[in-house]
């Protein structure tokens, strides 16, 4: 019924030519979901559930913040590392061990600073929680960037469990380019560790060498969201530079071709091929020109959307939406775009099928997302 008002809103648009820019012709208010205001956070970069429903928060100026939901409180988790607070780096992600009701254990990214510049770090830790909030002890760094800059850009560093155990890092190029080609360094590239961030065994590339051995695909540039279909494969939407913002289907071994193939420009108006001029890359399911800006997928799996399972949805910063794909075998097409009036920077669905996003920015808000 409500996608169907949605239609209408196209259809109108359509008529009066107004469709150049549909998302932003959008009226939140026709959003399909009710939206339930959690609390309100400082430059919130990512969160996770626990099992007891509570939720954590990553601001990315380095605290840690444990919101309940059931109370409206917010506390603090101590323990959390220093982090290069400067661009686009910080505190970033936070994924729970696979077995964390039995070992506490949880996973954080951020960036780091040191000679060079900074460059990107996933530690794990175990989190003692108490009435108050919690604390982070042992903390253990088990992945670094093998390379460092200056400039604060593009570390992304998603971190997401696979069915298998294994730890998926999405790297950034951290704005150096190139290295997300070269397989000396694993700038640019998705990472598969096993938990202890050792390698994890049959990589593609394991038998080039160490560095090597993290790899599993090459030629990403600022990797923000990675998710699971139903079927177990792995998707990831990137940000492009000036056009060319991806959603891929991550395959084994595969190279997507950045920077020497974008559907994008440089910032500087410079022209890249696309990726139609080599086949030899793996071409993204679906490219956006103008950008989007995505933060943050999931691929939906609940009952409650019922009419989305399968569909990858999207938070998007300059578009200030949340963009929605539909994924048919091996293509994929957006499929609606909702605007949220804010830069929408990560989302997550909890057990019960809710969708929940959260803003970037000073006030960021945590939103609880539920049919209407
Ligand atoms: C989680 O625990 C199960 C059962 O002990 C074990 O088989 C599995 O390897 C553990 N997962 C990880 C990622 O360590
Ligand atoms: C890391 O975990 C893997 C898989 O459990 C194991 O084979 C490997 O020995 C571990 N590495 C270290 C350094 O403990
Ligand atoms: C434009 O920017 C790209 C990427 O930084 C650079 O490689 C290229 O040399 C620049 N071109 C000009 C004309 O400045």
């Amino acid at each position: 019924m409500l996608d169907l008002r949605l239609s209408l809103t196209y259809a109108l648009a359509l008529v009066a030519g107004t469709l150049a820019v549909p998302s932003q012709k959008l009226d939140t208010r026709q959003a399909p979901w009710k939206s339930t205001v959690i609390s309100t956070l400082a430059e919130p970069w990512a969160f996770a559930f626990l099992p007891d429903n509570r939720v954590i928060v990553n601001e990315r100026k380095g605290n840690m913040r444990l919101v309940d939901p059931a109370t409206g409180t917010k506390t603090t988790i101590t323990g959390v590392p220093t982090v290069a607070y400067s661009g686009q780096g910080g505190l970033h992600d936070i994924a729970l061990h696979p077995n964390y009701t039995e070992n506490s254990i949880v996973y954080i990214s951020y960036a780091e600073s040191g000679s060079g510049g900074a460059g990107g770090a996933v530690a794990r830790a175990k989190l003692t929680l108490t009435a108050n909030g919690g604390s982070l002890s042992g903390l253990e760094v088990i992945w670094r960037h093998s390379q460092r800059a200056s400039g604060g850009l593009q570390f992304a560093l998603r971190l997401l469990f696979g069915p298998d155990g294994a730890l998926w890092i999405s790297s950034g190029e951290i704005n150096q380019m190139t290295p997300a080609q070269s397989m000396t360094g694993n700038l640019g590239k998705m990472i598969k560790l096993y938990d202890n961030g050792t390698a994890f065994a049959g990589n593609p590339f394991a038998s080039q060498g160490a560095i090597q051995s993290q790899i599993w695909t090459l030629g990403h540039r600022n990797p923000l969201g990675i998710d699971w279909d139903a079927q177990g494969r792995l998707w990831e939407v990137e940000m492009g530079p000036m056009g060319g913002d991806e959603l891929n289907l991550i395959e084994k071994g595969a190279n997507y071709g950045w920077p020497l193939v974008c559907e994008g420009k440089h910032y500087n108006g410079t022209t890249i091929p696309a990726h139609s001029t080599r086949p030899n890359f793996a071409a993204p399911k679906v490219a956006w020109v103008p950008v989007i800006s995505p933060a943050g997928l999931i691929i939906y799996k609940g009952d409650l959307f019922s009419s989305w399972k399968g569909n990858a949805i999207i938070t998007g910063l300059s578009s200030q939406s949340i963009v929605r794909v539909t994924i048919t075998g091996n293509t994929a097409k957006e499929a609606q775009r909702v605007s949220m009036g804010k830069r929408m920077r990560g989302i997550r669905e909890a057990k019960d099928g809710a969708i929940w996003v959260i803003e970037d920015g000073a006030n960021g808000r945590l939103l609880k997302l539920t049919p209407n």
